[in-house]
């Protein structure tokens, strides 16, 4: 199977996995990148059977929208039952990095509002330590010296991702090299940086349940 293919067995199996949650008034979290799209696609076969979608980015908004599945803001609803999204990176804890597409920060905050976190990836992601992928840094533009040399001192080489603008106005630094062997530290010390908006570090708050696409099947892992 490809890469393509697991990815959209797992946005399928998403779909089964939140079935039995839809309700008139249910509201979805979505996610952003690749695995999302597919997911959303495969939601919206079912759109008459919740109330709409919570979005992580612009670029999901629109294609929820172009779906005809409504979109709310988060400030305009009560709870968000599930969130469904995709990862850079997962370990066994289900400690992830996410943050590959620019929408770290607003991931981060639908995470924060969930009921329950479902992480979709094909078997690729699954690592014993993080840190191979680079791990996205959103900064306040003007802060970007001063975060890049704070990084450095926690051992990363942070680079900075040319052209991007975040759906905040913000700017993204990836830092390589991490060696994140406790990601809940790392998470709270970047956090703790003037100038760092959110770290792509999901640890303090990781998936509730990761659905592994692999080529033996779709893996639960809690
Ligand atoms: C976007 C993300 C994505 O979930 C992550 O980059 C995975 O993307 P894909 O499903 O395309 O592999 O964190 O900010």
């Amino acid at each position: 199977m490809t890469q393509d293919e697991l990815k959209q067995a797992v946005a399928k199996a998403a779909v089964d996995y939140i079935l039995p949650m839809l309700e008139s008034d249910t509201i979805v979290g979505v996610g952003t990148g690749s695995t999302a799209n597919l997911f959303i696609d495969e939601l919206a076969k079912h759109k008459n059977d919740f109330d709409g979608a919570v979005a992580s980015s612009e670029a999901t908004a629109e294609r929820l929208k172009k779906h005809g599945i409504p979109v709310y803001g988060l400030n305009t609803v009560n709870s968000v039952r599930v969130y469904v999204d995709g990862a850079d990176e997962s370990d066994e804890h289900l400690h992830l990095i996410k943050g590959g597409g620019a929408a770290l920060t607003r991931e981060k905050i639908v995470v924060a509002s969930c009921e329950e976190f479902v992480c979709i990836a094909d078997e690729s992601k699954l690592v014993k330590i993080l840190g191979d992928f680079p791990l996205p840094v959103e900064i306040i533009p003007m802060a970007r010296g001063h975060v890049a040399r704070e990084l450095v001192k926690l051992g990363g080489d942070p680079v900075y991702r040319e052209g991007v603008v975040t759906d905040n106005g913000n700017h993204i630094l990836d830092v390589y090299n991490l060696n994140i062997l406790d990601p809940i530290a790392l998470e709270k010390s970047i956090d703790g940086i003037v100038g760092v908006v959110t770290n792509g570090l999901f640890a303090k708050r990781p998936a509730d349940v990761l659905l592994l696409g692999t080529k033996e099947g779709v893996k639960t892992l809690k």
